[in-house]
Parts: structure tokens; C-alpha cells; sequence
């Protein structure tokens, strides 16, 4: 008799105390979605906050709804809404462009700090456009900047006068691992480097203490956990301590101290609006700000604890039904290392997530072998951790992988 049977999942998912947060979302009937990692779900009061944001802010407000309908403050309102979630205070975090734009921002700022030294260091297998945008910084420098990756257990002992900045991911996006941010950032310090933390797999998944850490920079996105949309505008934080002497490179106008001065001359802002460089999209911002809400309004300890136990009873289960076709655990079995999504590599990792796809089973596939399983607990219930094993199985077992349309890749995986 197994531990988890449907009976025992149910009444995990009657004493579950978010429960009630899947109401507050919109999928299609039956579906179940283990890719809130990748693309969060859509809280249903985003549509009517986007339709006013578009029929009357926009149609009837027009430009007076920069000050009316207060878009002009909300890259500073949305940071501060995020910071609580991040462990920060009001005032270190902005809401602006991409997470890859943010991580040329953040770099950039920290180099600025340590104008002596001249590697930026990361660790290979980090997220791609991470590792890219450090080696667009790198050869844009013309030789003085230098771009260094080493393998993920190198990267301690590799701190050294030379190095100015680390930039790490706090949850591994393929394996889920987690990096003990307070251990790192002490260690980094220690050698007079600074660190930039990439929390897109952290905010909103698992608690993160910032200023606990005594961080100096982060930078993360807003369509993953904070579930604000596809493309959503992405945050920058950067600690106040190092507000009044970073220098913001990409030097925009929303950031000066005075944008409506029209000034010829670029004066940076005081605060985290230096971080700031064009006009903020205001229809991502508007959804955005309804994932973030709705996200403020669970406790993040119940989050943690759910998305653990998800955790837990996906891989018991996939021990029990699946153990015999080929599949490798790749995340961290112990919780504590472990972010809120589970990766299993299997030679048939892309047509095994095709034919899951086709059943109802979303998630997703991470060349060169890795199935993702993201598990969000805001919208999951525990029930559903076993019917996508079923489907998983069921896939396996009349190898529904093994289709001429998957032989190709799609362009989004
Ligand atoms: C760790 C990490 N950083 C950055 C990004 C993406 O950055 P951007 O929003 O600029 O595409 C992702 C996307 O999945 C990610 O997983």
C-alpha cells in the first residue's frame, strides 16, 4: 500500500492552509501546471486590472494618468512591494526592463565599486543570459574586464584580490539547488568581492533574506513565481549602503535626479531610482503588481512548507511508479537545498515532455536531457503530484515518447 494513495494526498490538500489561493487563478480544466518556474499562472483579478489600466487609464486618462493613475511611481511602488518578499526595505528595490538588462545594471555598479580589480566571476552551468551578459560586459571593456566561469564547487576558492564581482543564481534553474546566500555573500566579502544574486527562482518560491545576508546586489524576474505575465518587467536591488557611490552605466533619463528638468547633463539619481532607464511598461507593470499582491497576501513560511511536502511527494512517487524507466533525480533530495522545482534527466527528457504535454501535464524540458517540474503552491494540489506521475508513467509505458513530430525541437522548449 503506497504512503501516497489518492485518499492520503486528499486530505493533505483539505488541511492544506493555501488552498484557497487556487481559486484566485485561471487555467483550463484539468490541466496540470508544473511550469510556474518558467511562466507563473494568471491570477484572475489581473484581467479586470489590466482592462482598466487599458479602457481608462490609457482611453480615457491618457497622459494625465502619469500622475492620476499614478504610473509614474510605480516601478518604486512595485519594488517595495517586492523588497518585503526578498528581505529587503523600501527604497532598495526597482521594478524595471529585463532580468538580463538588470544583471548590466547590477554588474556594472558593482564593478564601479571595485575600480582596482578586474574579473567578474560566475560558475559554468549558471543561466545562460547571466554567463552572456557578464561576457558582453567583459568585451565591451576592451581587455580590462575579464569574464571567468568555474566549475560550481571551485567558485569559493576562487575568490581573490583580483576578482571585484560574483555573480551567482540563488536557485539553480535546472537542478533546483539552492545556495546558501549567507555563507556565500560572508565568504565573498571576506575577500573584499561583491556579489550579485540572480533570486528569478527564489522570489516567491522560497524565503529570501537579503539584508539578513548583508547582500549588495540582486536582480531577478517577475513572470516566474510572482506570476506577472509573460515578459513581465523584472527588479534590481541594490543595498543602500551602496546607493550614494555606484555608478549607473546605462544612464537613462527616468534615472536622473531631475527627469522633467531636461537637463543636457546626466545627474544620477539619490535613491534606487538611479537604477531606472527608460519609461516603464506600464501594462506589464499593472499585472505585474496583481501577482505580487496576491503573492503578499500568503504567509511565505506556508509557501516554503507546501512547495517542500510538493516536493517531497512527487519524488516518493515518482520512486514508486516510475523507478524502473530511466529516470535520475537531479535536484537535491534534502530540503533544505532544494528550491520549488524538481528535475529528473532521462535520455528521452524531450519527447517523454511532449507526450506529457498532450496529457494534461505541463512542464519543461532543459537541454541537454532535463525534464523540469515546477511546483508551485499557490495553485497546486497535492492530488495532482500523483496524476502527473500516473501520466508520466503512462507515457513511459506505451512509449508515447517516441514520436517522429518531436524529433525536431521546438523553438521554445
Ligand atoms: C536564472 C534566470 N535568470 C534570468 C532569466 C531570464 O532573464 P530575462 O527575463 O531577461 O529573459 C531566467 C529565465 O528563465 C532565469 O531562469
Amino acid at each position: 500500500m503506497s504512503r501516497w494513495d489518492r485518499a492520503a494526498l486528499e486530505a493533505l490538500d483539505k488541511a492544506d492552509p493555501l488552498a484557497a489561493f487556487r481559486e484566485q487563478f485561471q487555467f483550463p480544466d484539468g490541466l496540470i501546471y508544473l511550469d510556474g518556474n518558467s511562466l507563473g499562472a494568471l491570477p484572475r483579478r489581473t484581467l479586470a486590472r489590466v482592462e482598466q489600466t487599458v479602457t481608462q487609464e490609457w482611453g480615457e486618462g491618457l497622459i494625465t494618468s502619469w500622475l492620476g493613475a499614478e504610473w509614474i511611481t510605480a516601478p518604486r511602488r512595485l519594488g517595495d512591494k517586492i523588497a518585503r518578499l526578498l528581505g529587503a526595505e523600501p527604497g532598495e528595490v526597482i521594478v524595471a526592463d529585463s532580468t538580463s538588462v538588470n544583471l548590466f545594471k547590477a554588474i556594472t555598479a558593482a564593478l564601479s565599486l571595485r575600480p582596482e580589480r578586474s574579473v567578474i566571476l560566475s560558475e559554468t552551468g549558471n543561466f545562460p543570459t547571466d554567463l552572456y551578459m557578464m561576457q558582453g560586459i567583459a568585451a565591451f571593456s576592451g581587455g580590462r574586464i575579464r569574464a571567468e566561469a568555474v566549475h560550481e564547487d571551485a567558485v569559493l576558492d576562487r575568490l581573490g584580490d583580483d576578482v571585484a564581482v560574483l555573480l551567482l543564481t540563488q536557485v539553480h534553474y535546472k537542478t533546483g539547488a539552492v545556495r546558501d546566500m549567507a555563507e556565500v555573500t560572508r565568504r565573498a566579502h571576506q575577500a573584499g568581492v561583491l556579489v550579485v544574486w540572480d533570486l528569478s527562482h527564489s522570489a516567491g518560491a522560497i524565503p529570501v533574506g537579503l539584508n539578513a545576508a548583508d547582500a549588495d546586489f540582486a536582480v531577478g524576474c517577475g513572470y516566474k513565481f510572482l506570476n506577472g505575465g509573460p515578459g513581465a518587467p523584472a527588479y534590481l536591488f541594490a543595498a543602500r549602503r551602496h546607493q550614494a557611490h555606484a555608478m549607473p552605466v546605462l544612464s537613462g533619463w527616468m534615472g536622473h535626479a531631475a527627469p522633467f528638468a531636461f537637463e543636457d547633463s546626466y545627474r544620477a539619481a539619490e535613491g534606487i531610482e538611479q537604477f531606472l532607464c527608460g519609461t516603464p511598461p506600464i501594462l506589464g507593470m499593472a499585472a505585474l503588481e496583481c501577482g505580487v499582491d496576491l503573492l503578499a497576501e500568503a504567509d511565505m513560511a506556508a509557501i516554503r512548507a507546501k512547495s517542500l511536502q510538493l516536493g517531497r511527494v512527487f519524488m516518493d512517487l515518482m520512486d514508486e511508479h516510475v523507478a524502473d524507466h530511466g529516470f535520475t533525480l537531479v535536484s537535491p533530495r534534502e530540503d533544505p537545498r532544494r528550491g520549488s522545482h524538481v528535475s529528473y534527466a532521462h535520455p528521452q527528457g524531450y519527447g517523454i515532455m511532449q507526450a506529457l504535454k498532450e496529457r494534461g501535464v505541463i512542464g519543461d524540458f532543459r537541454d541537454p536531457d532535463v525534464l523540469r517540474f515546477g511546483l508551485t503552491p499557490l495553485y497546486l494540489r497535492h492530488v495532482d503530484m500523483l496524476d502527473a506521475v500516473l501520466a508520466i508513467r503512462a507515457v513511459c509505458e506505451t512509449r508515447a515518447w517516441d514520436d517522429p513530430r518531436w524529433a525536431v525541437r521546438a523553438a521554445v522548449t
